[in-house]
């Protein structure tokens, strides 16, 4: 039988359940798009751009965007593999997706499929030239086995990044690493998981950079077997 403290330590290792991240975003997801650029303190462009570049697109690449929110990657991601790419963006929470096919049909965007599933399950019958994940690996509960199904999606020679908020490492701001607690907590986020490192292991040519002080992180790599 496990201990009390055990169980503490697991739960905190999973970070929040499955339904109370769907409950918590069923609630955002209206706000998402205004709150967001507030939550990542002026960071969010740069963030999503490094992220961006670090799975170098060419035009008329496949690529997924898993728990992809609203959307806020789909214009950049665009720009990138044109009007003859594919993008498939996938999400657990339904409120997220009904913002982001708003937002898709609004701009009348027809390379883009939206699917409704668990990260950490997922199973699509094709691979991709580039997968990537933005401030989803804190929240992910099983967010391990997601990084194992974003590579089996993956090509050989296929690029992936994950970028995410995290405790800085960083000696002269790591007493401010509570209020980064305290606004990941309010995100549904556990903001001390480190994927990139196991990522980092899974990969070739893996690169990894910070941005604000180290609160925020970018990793990337590539599936090996080109
Ligand atoms: C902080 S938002 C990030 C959204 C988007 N990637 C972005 O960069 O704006 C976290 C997202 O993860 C989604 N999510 C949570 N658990 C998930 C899971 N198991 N599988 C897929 N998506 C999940 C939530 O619904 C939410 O849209």
């Amino acid at each position: 039988m496990k201990t009390s403290f055990e169980i503490r330590r697991e739960s905190t290792k999973m970070g929040f359940e499955q339904s109370s991240i769907r409950k918590i975003y069923r609630q955002w997801a209206k706000t998402y798009e205004w709150l967001t650029p507030i939550y990542l303190l002026g960071n969010e462009a740069k963030l999503r751009q490094k992220a961006i570049r670090a799975i170098n697109l060419q035009p008329n690449q496949s690529v997924l965007d898993l728990a992809c929110g609203t959307g806020r990657n789909f214009p950049l991601i665009l720009d990138q593999i044109g009007p003859q790419g594919r993008l498939i963006g996938v999400d657990y929470t339904p409120e997220m997706l009904i913002q982001v096919r708003e937002k898709v049909s609004r701009h009348q965007w027809s390379n883009i499929q939206l699917i409704q599933g668990d990260a950490a399950n997922l199973q699509l019958e094709y691979q991709f030239d580039a997968i990537l994940c933005t401030l989803a690996m804190s929240v992910i509960p099983n967010y391990e086995r997601a990084l194992e199904r974003m590579l089996a999606h993956l090509k050989p020679g296929g690029w992936i990044s994950i970028s995410d908020a995290q405790l800085s490492s960083r000696w002269y701001v790591r007493p401010f690493n509570w209020i980064g607690n305290l606004m990941g907590w309010s995100a549904a986020a556990d903001i001390s998981r480190t994927p990139w490192k196991r990522l980092s292991t899974l990969v070739e040519n893996s690169s990894y950079q910070e941005l604000f002080f180290g609160f925020f992180y970018i990793a990337s790599g590539q599936k090996a077997g080109f």
